[in-house]
């Protein structure tokens, strides 16, 4: 009886050492191939992006925030990495000037002005950036002698409505080298307002001919999209870049199928007059904090039955589900970017009112956008 149980502890001993061992390889293992992934993991580029977007169906989400050497939070994706934690100025100018980049459009709601803000104050601190107009509609009203001054459009053919941002503005900014500073280099941004994916804020009517603009000389844009990208864009050299910041408003107006097809909509005016010189990257809609919202914002529900960050995300989803075949194309002007709702909750505590955020999260998005645009 002894003797057994003797023979069966000491089976027991052999069958858990051999775990045991087994456990400890496989661990060395694990690390070693985390280590070499971290390694070997690739550079960020907007084709990695797409790849991963093709292949998982969705966004990248994976990542996390960690502190770099000067005590800055800066976001660490899963699927590929930055060599720097950010992009100096130096470096920004440069690669712009590099990518011949001489115009860039910034659309988006009050949160969209200040990712536009942010690459002006990194500009401005090697170029010097000039304002060249702008318009602030305080009274909701956007301006017809904004989309006139500069361009070929005719006044009377605009009409505008009321916005619901009162922060929104226009505005376009030149940064040129300072005088006796090497190469003339000039890079014109610009921000437009931009609320919902389809809206009739700024369109035109037409009641007679005209041949100033071209063989359409009938168009009509029915709405503030269609005008952006096929009147206003159209009479200067067309940006060659374009930044789309999809907006926290569309949700308080619109349900998840009207804003669906609004996509649809808005992808469709992208397609037929964005040219094949320009990239735009559209970007995710950002999560709010909830905790931080003014009360009469504060748990509201979305159909009925959604919070905001869950409303959020289903909206992402039919955005991604809109542009996915985008990415199935071989030369889409249209760039993905990591998922935007989940590198913002990431950092959740730099809500200021629910809805935006304090100055370092539009620094984070518009370093990595750099960086990955700039590879
Ligand atoms: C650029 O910086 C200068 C000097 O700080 C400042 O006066 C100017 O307003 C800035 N330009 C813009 C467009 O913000
Ligand atoms: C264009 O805008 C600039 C700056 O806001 C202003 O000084 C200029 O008078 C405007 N021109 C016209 C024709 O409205
Ligand atoms: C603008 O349109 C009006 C009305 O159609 C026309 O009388 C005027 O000549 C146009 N102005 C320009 C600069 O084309």
């Amino acid at each position: 009886m002894y003797m057994r149980r003797q023979r069966k502890w000491r089976c027991v001993a052999a069958v858990c050492a051999v775990v045991f061992l087994y456990g400890i390889t496989l661990l060395r293992t694990r690390t070693i191939l985390t280590k070499q992934t971290r390694m070997h993991r690739p550079i960020c580029s907007f084709d990695i992006i797409k790849e991963h977007c093709v292949k998982h169906n969705y966004f990248p989400t994976g990542g996390h925030w960690v502190k770099d050497k000067n005590g800055q939070e800066v976001f660490m994706p899963d699927i590929c990495g930055f060599t720097e934690s950010a992009i100096n100025p130096k470096e920004a100018q440069n690669c712009l000037k590099r990518r011949e980049v001489k115009r860039m459009l910034f659309l988006g709601d009050s949160n969209g002005i200040k990712y536009f803000e942010t690459v002006v104050d990194l500009l401005n601190q090697t170029l010097s950036c000039k304002l060249e107009k702008e318009h602030h509609s305080p009274n909701f009203m956007p301006d017809v002698t904004y989309f006139t001054n500069g361009t070929r459009l005719n006044a009377t053919d605009i009409v505008v409505h009321y916005r619901d941002c009162r922060q929104c503005y226009e505005t376009l900014v030149v940064c040129s080298t300072p005088r006796g500073h090497g190469d003339r280099f000039t890079v014109k941004l610009e921000f437009l307002a931009m609320e919902y994916f389809l809206d009739t804020e700024v369109t035109t009517v037409r009641t007679k001919k005209q041949n100033n603009i071209g063989r359409a000389g009938w168009h009509h844009s029915t709405s503030t999209q269609e005008f952006i990208f096929s009147e206003y864009l159209k009479m200067q050299a067309y940006p060659d870049v374009i930044l789309l910041f999809s907006s926290n408003h569309d949700k308080a107006r619109n349900v998840l199928e009207k804003m669906r097809a609004d996509m649809e909509y808005l992808k469709s005016i992208i397609n037929l007059y964005v040219p094949s010189t320009t990239e735009l990257i559209w970007f995710s809609i950002l999560s709010e904090h909830n905790d931080k919202k003014p009360k009469a914002y504060r748990n509201r529900k979305y159909e009925r039955k959604y919070a905001a960050n869950e409303y959020i995300q289903l909206t992402n989803r039919h955005l991604f589900e809109v542009l996915l075949p985008e990415w199935s194309k071989r030369d889409s002007v249209i760039k993905p970017f990591f998922d935007i709702y989940s590198m913002s909750y990431g950092v959740l505590h730099w809500s200021t009112d629910g809805i935006h955020r304090e100055r370092h999260w539009y620094r984070a998005v518009i370093s990595r956008w750099l960086q990955t645009f700039c590879v």
